[in-house]
């Protein structure tokens, strides 16, 4: 694998056939003090995480799986602008290896048509006021045909090969999403939440839509109007009140 000179992400790669999830693995070696930028990348998982408890299918080596651990100088409230960074370096690291355009679906999904492209856990390990160590991970599907996704998700799933009509190379891909990455990332350290926001708006897909809005005791339309630097959706109500909804607390339906 080919990391440009001058990169942290990615120049400890560590690398399994199978394992459960590489978010574990890599919380394992965060807490016995892996360097920052470590990346450890999986062919297949046992039992791949998803968002909110879920299950992400990645049974098969067809997808790319993989997961950074970050030990960024920041107060744990910053950290979820590392996630936005981390949808705009896949989108960025997918068009200029393959030329193809993917939009993100708040809070973190990359989609590719209307369908589910990748998805993004991140991991926070913190104290108040102090980070230990971020995991982000990330599952890209790339070369699963549709009968490959489980029953359950073929109509929400699609993969790069899908789109492309041919084998995409996942080392490649990899390569360039960790390049991007690394952009991504000075520009978090930089605290340049601008112009991480500003690219994040430019590929949103859920912008300026109307959102239905879920939570426990309520339910009602909403415009979406941008995302605020700790991830939050900001939307306008048809009263015209304006509310910040977190991704954990209610369920978005639509786009
Ligand atoms: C989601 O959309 O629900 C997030 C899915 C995240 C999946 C990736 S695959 C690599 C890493 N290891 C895991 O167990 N989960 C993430």
């Amino acid at each position: 694998l080919y990391v440009p000179e001058g990169q942290h992400i990615g120049r400890e790669l560590i690398h399994f056939d199978e394992i459960d999830s590489t978010n574990n693995h890599a919380k394992k070696i965060a807490n016995d003090g892996c360097p920052h930028g470590t990346v450890v990348v999986a062919e297949r998982q046992t039992l791949g995480r998803g968002r909110v408890g879920r299950l992400w299918q990645s049974d098969n080596n067809q997808g790319l799986w993989f997961s950074i651990v970050l030990r960024p100088d920041l107060e744990p409230e910053q950290v979820q602008i590392i996630t936005l960074a981390a949808s705009v370096a896949v989108v960025e690291g997918i068009f200029r290896d393959l030329g193809i355009n993917c939009g993100i679906k708040w809070p973190n999904d990359i989609i590719l048509g209307n369908s589910k492209l990748c998805g993004i856990l991140t991991e926070l390990s913190a104290e108040p006021g102090h980070v230990n160590y971020v995991v982000v991970g990330i599952g890209i599907n790339v070369n699963q045909s549709f009968s490959e996704f489980d029953a359950d998700i073929q109509d929400k799933a699609t993969s790069l090969q899908i789109h492309a009509g041919k084998k995409i190379s996942r080392v490649k891909l990899l390569a360039g999403i960790l390049t991007c990455f690394e952009e991504m990332y000075n520009k978090v350290l930089e605290k340049n939440t601008k112009d991480i926001i500003d690219r994040w708006n430019k590929y949103s897909v859920t912008l300026d839509r109307e959102v239905k809005i879920v939570s426990r005791d309520m339910e009602y339309i909403a415009t979406a109007q941008s995302v605020a630097p700790d991830g939050k959706l900001v939307v306008k109500c048809k009263d015209g009140t304006v509310r910040e909804i977190s991704a954990g607390e209610v369920q978005v339906r639509g786009l």
